[in-house]
């Protein structure tokens, strides 16, 4: 039996993912940072490879998992055994841990793919680990999971949309104030989400605001690309914040419409632009497609933000929060 393990981060977007056509491929290049502490770790074990027909099972944090396997199976279905002929034949066992508490509003499939697809790479035995040609494929491959996936196996910013829409790449070019943030989630609600990603995506095919959403990203991944070159602190929270809000208006205005945040996200944000203000903090909210808000702060002012986050605990769930940092490496945990 041969086995493959390997480990990946979460990542939040700054220019969002909203919207995609055929294959996973989106509707807009996006960018995003890849946390550190928030991660999956992933095996996969090829119990046998003369099968008559592909076999999966899966374990999640231990325990045999049914109905993520059908959707983890079904994905193997659509696209991995097309890019891997040789799985065809192949019974597997998948088993995956988050580093990062159940239902806590961290989207795990993005490090679950990614850790996934890093396993798949190194099972295909076409690229050494080591090489750049073996992380685009990685990448590739973990889009064709889930979209955002495809960010998490570089760091610590990454774009998605720039020489492919079927990978992403890392952004080189990096001013100093943006080497060490940190990224606090604030958990505002563990409660299912009313409306799946998935749908949320959907949605945005026929959408009235589609094609002026698809300008407002380009001209924001520009900018921000930019900005994380030149360093400009106000520049950087604006655009995040604009991102925020219009992902969430999009789905206020699709057909029929749904409403991800809830009246303590609201809360926050107020809380956080006073914070700005009175404390001088370099902090800007990010949202992704759920109601808890990432806070994303210049290292030397998290003592700060920190302060504040405990003199409000009570806008959280169970007054928690999670402190991570823009970093993100993947892991061959065969080596750890
Ligand atoms: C709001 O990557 O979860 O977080 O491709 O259907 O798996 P699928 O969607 P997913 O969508 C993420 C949406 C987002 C924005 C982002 O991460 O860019």
């Amino acid at each position: 039996m041969t086995e493959y393990r390997w480990s990946a981060p979460s990542n939040i977007a700054f220019v969002k993912y909203w919207g995609k056509k055929e294959q996973q491929i989106p509707m807009n290049g996006s960018i995003s940072g890849t946390l550190s502490h928030c991660r999956s770790k992933t095996s996969l074990k090829i119990l046998s490879t003369e099968q008559d027909q592909f076999h999966l099972e899966f374990y999640f944090a231990g325990e045999k998992n049914e109905s993520f396997a059908k959707k983890i199976e079904n994905k193997f279905h659509q696209y991995f055994l097309n890019e891997i002929p040789l799985l065809k034949n192949c019974s597997v066992r998948i088993e995956s841990e988050n580093s990062f508490p159940h239902s806590c509003g961290i989207a795990s499939s993005a490090s679950f793919y990614a850790s996934l697809a890093l396993c798949l790479v190194e099972f295909e035995a076409k690229y050494s680990s080591d090489s750049q040609e073996f992380l685009k494929r990685a990448s590739y491959l973990a889009r064709l999971g889930s979209g955002s996936a495809c960010r998490s196996l570089f760091g610590p910013f990454v774009l998605w949309g720039g020489e492919s829409m079927e990978y992403a790449e890392p952004i080189v070019k990096v001013h100093q104030d943006f080497k060490n943030l940190k990224d606090f989630i604030c958990l505002i609600s563990s409660e299912e989400k009313s409306v799946s990603s998935t749908l949320g995506h959907s949605l945005m095919d026929g959408h009235p605001y589609r094609d002026v959403r698809i300008e407002q990203a380009n001209m924001h991944l520009d900018q921000l690309k930019s900005v994380l070159e030149a360093g400009d602190w106000s520049k950087f929270s604006n655009i995040l914040e604009q991102e925020a809000n219009q992902l969430h208006a999009l789905m206020m205005c699709s057909t029929p419409g749904f409403f991800l945040l809830k009246e303590k996200s609201f809360e926050l944000i107020q809380k956080v632009r006073q914070w700005r203000e009175q404390n001088s903090i370099r902090v800007a909210y990010t949202i992704d497609a759920g109601p808890n808000i990432h806070l994303i702060c210049h290292s030397d002012d998290a003592d700060k933000l920190r302060v504040c986050l405990e003199e409000n605990s009570s806008l959280l769930e169970n007054c928690r929060f999670i402190e991570d940092e823009i970093s993100g490496v993947i892991r061959n945990e065969h080596e750890h």
